[in-house]
């Protein structure tokens, strides 16, 4: 880090910080609630796609291997020393020779069936493939996405499938509980996080009666990592945005406003005063088009305004935003503006709604703490 870059106020906007100690609490919290259930955590990198956000995350202790969203993340950090990896996205046979790449360098890479359509497809493109191809099966445990339900004939069907066929090898089953982003009370969030555990155990119990391999159990998304009070028979948990964590995570009480490790750094670049708006140059290019809290109690628009030190001026949002343009104004539109907090050429951190979409419009994080530049870690992108 160059001495020119070590004040916040010295950086060109937009980018994106990231408050080191807070990232660090967020992180220390989760590993510690894991650790305490006598569990795993197998953090879900698509969050912030950083080498140096999943060494921090290690350090925190309980970690076994990493998910990734992408076979792009896969590679990345495969290159940086990472080899027991889940690419926790139903494959197609298009993927199978990246895949067959990763694995035959040495990577312990997991693959993921979601219905036994697809499943046939792909176990007969990889008889192409020299490698063994370890699977899990994706179950749907709340309606959320994908996934087989764990009841079905279809799990059955798709687990024997793989054990006809000479290159694939069943490991396990995975579920991911989305509809936990529609809990907004602990007690939803622990209700779902149950479900989300008992259905997985389920499905291996079956796979078991019918003689099959079901070794690993991996289930996970924040807020039923957090809600979870007890993981016996459960291999791993995943988890990806607790480490920033944004307003949709505050909006559902699963932290607080200001355990939110990452920001928006943005200029405000001009006044409407009739309309009492302040123009800045962080539109949606940089916040991402993401609306998560729009069906929240508080709508943050497109992210909630903070002072350039992060202190939240809790009546302002970024109410519009175009490309390269962001327009905030109070949440109360009526309200005049006040211009004293918003000096044209002066600087505001916005808070976004969702973590991962925002942290993936930028190449790199400038990492801060108490107001000063720290360092600057590089973001992997792409599919
Ligand atoms: C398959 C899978 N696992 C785990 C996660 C992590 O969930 P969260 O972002 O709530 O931490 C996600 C997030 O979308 C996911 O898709």
């Amino acid at each position: 880090m160059t001495d020119t870059l070590n004040s916040i106020a010295q950086l060109v906007t937009p980018c994106c910080l990231i408050e080191k100690s807070k990232l660090q609490g967020n992180i220390a919290r989760l590993s510690a609630h894991i650790g305490e259930l006598g569990c795993s955590l197998r953090p879900h990198v698509k969050t912030h796609k950083s080498v140096d956000v999943t060494k921090l995350i290690e350090n925190g202790g309980n970690v076994r291997g990493i998910t990734v969203s992408t076979l792009q993340e896969a590679q990345h950090f495969f290159k940086h020393g990472y080899t027991d990896i889940l690419y926790a996205v139903g494959i197609v046979p298009n993927k199978l020779a990246t895949a067959a790449s990763l694995i035959e360098q040495g990577c312990d890479l997991k693959i993921v069936f979601d219905n036994t359509a697809m499943a046939a497809m792909v176990i007969e493109k990889a008889a192409e493939f020299s490698c063994t191809f370890k699977v899990l099966i994706e179950l749907d445990t709340d309606g959320h996405r994908s996934g087989i339900e764990p009841s079905s004939q279809a799990l059955l069907d798709i687990a024997g499938l793989v054990n006809q066929s000479q290159n694939i090898e069943l490991c396990g089953v995975m579920t991911h509980a989305g509809e936990s982003y529609s809990c907004f009370t602990h007690e939803e969030q622990l209700a779902m996080a149950r479900q989300e555990r008992d259905l997985t155990l389920l499905a291996a119990e079956r796979l078991r009666a019918a003689g099959l391999e079901c070794r690993v159990l991996s289930i996970g998304s924040t807020p039923t990592a957090f809600a979870i009070d007890d993981l016996t028979g459960i291999t791993e948990v995943r988890a990806g945005v607790y480490a920033f964590f944004d307003l949709v995570m505050a909006g559902l009480n699963v932290c607080d406003v200001k355990d939110v490790a990452i920001s928006v750094l943005a200029s405000v670049i001009g006044h409407q005063t009739e309309k009492h708006w302040a123009i800045t140059d962080a539109g949606w290019m940089a916040m991402s088009r993401d609306r998560g809290t729009a069906n929240h109690p508080t709508d943050q628009g497109y992210g909630l305004v903070c002072d350039i030190t992060g202190k939240a001026l809790t009546d302002y949002i970024v109410n519009d935003a175009n490309q390269e343009h962001g327009i905030i104004r109070h949440r109360d539109a009526k309200q005049p503006m006040n211009y004293d907090a918003f000096s044209l050429a002066s600087m505001v951190r916005i808070l976004p709604n969702h973590a991962c979409s925002t942290a993936a419009q930028f190449s790199h994080y400038y990492l801060v703490d108490e107001g000063k530049v720290i360092e600057k870690w590089h973001v992997t992108r792409g599919w």
